[in-house]
């Protein structure tokens, strides 16, 4: 049985009910599923106790949650040995403003996302990952 962790951070709860559902299916999928907030993760939250990983996140005024950005900066290198991916849920992104798109592009910097080629994979995911999560799982 596969193990998959999803570290989330929410402000709102909105980020929380999107990374439910996704540990409800993967559960569905006969996977084993561990739905952490990130601002309640210990030492013993580690991405090598499990086979894949999913972050998730939501923008508030430009940032993501800081203890997401802490969890995913200090275990990038065991991020990168395995797979994982990056759900990046906001606003901005149904907009056609040519503002709004910057806005986008500029969270998904690697100043706003943590270090290293950690940062450049989830933000990649991101890219592919917020569109769906903008529309019903
Ligand atoms: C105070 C506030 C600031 C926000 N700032 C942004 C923003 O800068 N860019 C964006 O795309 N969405 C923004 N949003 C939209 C949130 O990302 C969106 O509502 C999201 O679903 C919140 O998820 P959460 O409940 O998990 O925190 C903002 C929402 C609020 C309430």
């Amino acid at each position: 049985m596969s193990r998959i962790l999803i570290v989330y951070g929410t402000t709102d709860g909105h980020t929380r009910k999107i990374a439910e559902a996704l540990g409800e299916t993967f559960r569905q999928e006969e996977c084993r599923a561990d739905v952490i907030d990130a601002s309640e993760t210990g030492p013993h939250v580690r991405p090598a106790d499990y086979d894949g990983v999913v972050v998730a996140a939501s923008v508030h005024l430009g940032h993501y949650q800081r203890a997401v950005e802490r969890w995913v900066r200090s275990h990038g290198e065991a991020l990168n040995r395995r797979p994982s991916a990056f759900v990046s849920v906001c606003l901005a992104i149904l907009e056609k403003r040519r503002e709004a798109r910057q806005e986008v592009q500029k969270i998904m910097r690697p100043s706003s996302i943590p270090t290293g080629a950690a940062s450049a994979r989830l933000r990649e995911r991101s890219r592919i990952t917020s569109r769906p999560a903008a529309t019903p799982l």
